[in-house]
C-alpha cells in the first residue's frame, strides 16, 4: 500500500463472527449523556435552570439512566447534582450517573456528591490507547490496571461507608476501539474482579469509540471479540458509546446492538464533543420502525426538538432523521404525485403490505408529532400531485386530473416568476384568481330555475346579471338548471358563444364553508380558445352556475 498521511487503526483479529447474521431482537438500556457530554461541548454551557429542564424532558421521554454531570471537574455540575438529590427530584425509577477521572482526589469529591442518592452510578473513566497512555500521559499498561483496580476500590470503600445507597460502578476504557482488544480486556477483567459484583449486580464496562476512527463494522467485531473473551459476562453489561467524527455513529451503534452490546449511551439529536455523540433519537425511532418497543417516547418530537434547541442555542439541521424540519417534505413533483396516492390509498397499502408504507415516507409523521398538511410544499419544482395535495388536504377542493395538469402549470408559472416557496394561501389564491372570477365582466345577482308548467322535464330559468355595468335579465330553458343557465347567458349578443366541453362536481366534506364544488371546461365554439371555471356553492346547482359563469368570464377576458 502506498504511504497515506493518516495512521491506519490496526486490524482486529476475529475468531468467529457471527453478528452479520444477528438481529435487534429488543431494546438497548438507554443511557442518556446529555448533561454531562453533551453539556461539555456546549458553547455556552447549561445554567442549572436549563439543566433541570433537560432533566425533567429526559424523564418525560423515558430514560432510566441520566448521566448528569462530571461534578469534581465543575461546580455547576457539583451543584446541580447536590440539588438534585436533596431537593428529591430524581424519580424512583430513574439512575443517575456521574463521571470522573481515575484520580483518588477526584472521585473522593464525586462519592461526596452523591451522599443521599438513592439510585446511582460512579462512572470512572481512563484512557487506554497508546496514543494517550504513552504519548499524553506517559503511563504504561501496568500503571493503567493499576490505577483503575486502585480506583475500583476506592469506589467501593466509599460506598460501603456511605451505607443505605444503592450506587453501582460503570468503567470506561477511553479510546476503547483506538486500544489493543487484548488489554482493555484484561483491564476490564481486573476492575471487575477488584469491584466483585453481588448477587445480581453488573458492572457496567463501556466501551467507548471516542474519536470515531473506526468503520461501523469494526467497532462491532470489537464489541463481538471482547463479549466473548471477557470473563465476566454474567456480571457485566457490555455499554457503547460513539461519536460521530466519521458520520457513522448511528449505523455504528446499531451494528454494536447486532454484537451484542445491551446498552448505549449518547445524546438527543447527537449534541457532544466536535461532531457529537451518537444521537439517540435517530436510533431509538430506527428502532422503533423495526417494531421494538424502546421505552422512550418521540411522539412529541417536534416539542422536544425545540426544547433542545433552546437550551442548547444550537439549531436542529432542517434534514435532520426525523426533527428535521424537511425531512418529511416533498419539493418535488413525482414525489408529491407519489406520497398523494400513497397517502390517499394509505389503508389499501396497509393491508397490502401488512403494515404502514407510504412512497417516500419513511415512516408515518403522526407517529413523531407531525400533520400530513405540511408534508407537500410548492415551489416551482412541485407538480400535480402536489398542488392536488394541498388544494385537497387544506381545502378540500378534490380536483379531477385535467384541473390538476392545467393547474399545476400556472403555480409552476407563477413560482418560477418568484422563485421561492408559495404558502398554500398563495397557492389558493392563484386557484380563485384564475378559475373563480365569478364578477368581471358578468357578476351573478340572481338566478331562479323551476320545472316547466307544461312539461317538469323542461327547466325555465329567470337570470339576473350585470353585464357592463348595466343589470340584464335574462330567461331561457333547457333540460336542467345548467342548461337553461348556458342557454340564458347565451341571449347576451356580444358575448362569445361558447360550449361546454368538460364537467365534473364534487362534494367538500362536512367542515367546508362550501359543500359543493363543481369544474368545467368551457370553450369558445369552432375554437381552441378554451378556459376552466371553478364554481363552490352549498349545493351541486350553485357551484355548477359559478362554475360556468367563471369559466366564460376568463374566455371573455382571455379574448379580450
Ligand atoms: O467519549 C468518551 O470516551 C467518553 C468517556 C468519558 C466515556 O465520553
Ligand atoms: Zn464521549
Amino acid at each position: 500500500m502506498e504511504s497515506v498521511k493518516y495512521a491506519r487503526m490496526p486490524d482486529i483479529p476475529v475468531a468467529n463472527r457471527k453478528w452479520p447474521d444477528a438481529s435487534i431482537q429488543c431494546a438497548p438500556r438507554w443511557c442518556a449523556v446529555d448533561l454531562r457530554d453533551g453539556n461539555q461541548a456546549l458553547p455556552n454551557p447549561m445554567t442549572p435552570e436549563q439543566k433541570l429542564e433537560y432533566f425533567n424532558l429526559l424523564v418525560d421521554i423515558g430514560f432510566k439512566e441520566i448521566e448528569v454531570g462530571f461534578p469534581s471537574a465543575s461546580a455547576d455540575d457539583y451543584n446541580f447534582c447536590r440539588n438534585l438529590i436533596k431537593g428529591n427530584l430524581i424519580p424512583d425509577d430513574v439512575t443517575i450517573s456521574v463521571l470522573t477521572q481515575a484520580r483518588e482526589h477526584l472521585i473522593n469529591k464525586t462519592l461526596e456528591v452523591l451522599e443521599g442518592a438513592s439510585n446511582a452510578v460512579i462512572h470512572f473513566y481512563i484512557a487506554t490507547s497508546e496514543l494517550h497512555s504513552k504519548f499524553v500521559f506517559g503511563l504504561s499498561d501496568d500503571e493503567i490496571i493499576d490505577s483503575s483496580v486502585a480506583s475500583t476500590r476506592r469506589i467501593r470503600d466509599g460506598i460501603n461507608s456511605m451505607g443505605g445507597s444503592n450506587i453501582g460502578l460503570e468503567f470506561s476504557p477511553e479510546e476503547f476501539t483506538d486500544s489493543s482488544l487484548d488489554f482493555t480486556i484484561k483491564l476490564c477483567n481486573a476492575v471487575v474482579s477488584e469491584w466483585n459484583p453481588r448477587g445480581d449486580e453488573k458492572v457496567i464496562l463501556n466501551l467507548p469509540q471516542t474519536v470515531e476512527r473506526r468503520l461501523p463494522n469494526q467497532y462491532a467485531d470489537m464489541i463481538e471479540e471482547f463479549i466473548n473473551r471477557q470473563k465476566y459476562s454474567d456480571k457485566t453489561v457490555v455499554s457503547v458509546h460513539n461519536h460521530n467524527d466519521m458520520g457513522c455513529a448511528v449505523a455504528a451503534t446499531m451494528q454494536t446492538l447486532l454484537a451484542g452490546a445491551t446498552r448505549v449511551e449518547g445524546t438527543l439529536f447527537g449534541h457532544g464533543e466536535r461532531t457529537g455523540n451518537v444521537d439517540l433519537t435517530t436510533v431509538g425511532l430506527n428502532l422503533e420502525y423495526l417494531g421494538i418497543d424502546t421505552g422512550l417516547d418521540f411522539s412529541k418530537l417536534n416539542k422536544i426538538a425545540k426544547t433542545v434547541e433552546d437550551i442548547t442555542e444550537i439549531a436542529i439541521q432542517p434534514r435532520h432523521p426525523y426533527a428535521g424540519e424537511l425531512v418529511f417534505t416533498a419539493f418535488s413533483g413525482s414525489h408529491q404525485d407519489a406520497i398523494h396516492k400513497g397517502l390517499s390509498k394509505k389503508d389499501e397499502l396497509i393491508r397490502h403490505f401488512g403494515g404502514w408504507k407510504v412512497p417516500y415516507l419513511h415512516v408515518d409523521p403522526g407517529t413523531v408529532g407531525r400533520v400530513y398538511e405540511q408534508f407537500i410544499r410548492i415551489n416551482s419544482q412541485s407538480g400535480k400531485g402536489g398542488v392536488a395535495h394541498v388544494m385537497e388536504t387544506e381545502y378540500r377542493i378534490k380536483m379531477p386530473r385535467w384541473v390538476q395538469i392545467d393547474f399545476a402549470k400556472h403555480v409552476q408559472k407563477y413560482a418560477d416568476k418568484t422563485s421561492k416557496e408559495l404558502s398554500s394561501h398563495e397557492v389558493f389564491s392563484i386557484f380563485k384568481e384564475i378559475y373563480m372570477n365569478c364578477e368581471d365582466p358578468v357578476s351573478l345577482i340572481n338566478y331562479w330555475p323551476r320545472p316547466a308548467d307544461d312539461d317538469p322535464k323542461v327547466i325555465k330559468g329567470e337570470l339576473h346579471v350585470n353585464y357592463q355595468g348595466d343589470k340584464r335579465i335574462l330567461k331561457s330553458e333547457g333540460n336542467g338548471p345548467i342548461s337553461a343557465f348556458v342557454h340564458a347567458l347565451r341571449e347576451i349578443k356580444d358575448l362569445p358563444e361558447f360550449i361546454l366541453e368538460d364537467y365534473a362536481e364534487e362534494t367538500m366534506g362536512v367542515s367546508a364553508e362550501a359543500e359543493a364544488v363543481c369544474f368545467v371546461r368551457v370553450q369558445i365554439k369552432n375554437s381552441n380558445t378554451e378556459h376552466i371555471g371553478v364554481g363552490l356553492g352549498n349545493n351541486i346547482d350553485q357551484a355548477a352556475v359559478a362554475s360556468v359563469l367563471a369559466g366564460l368570464n376568463a374566455l371573455i377576458n382571455q379574448s379580450k
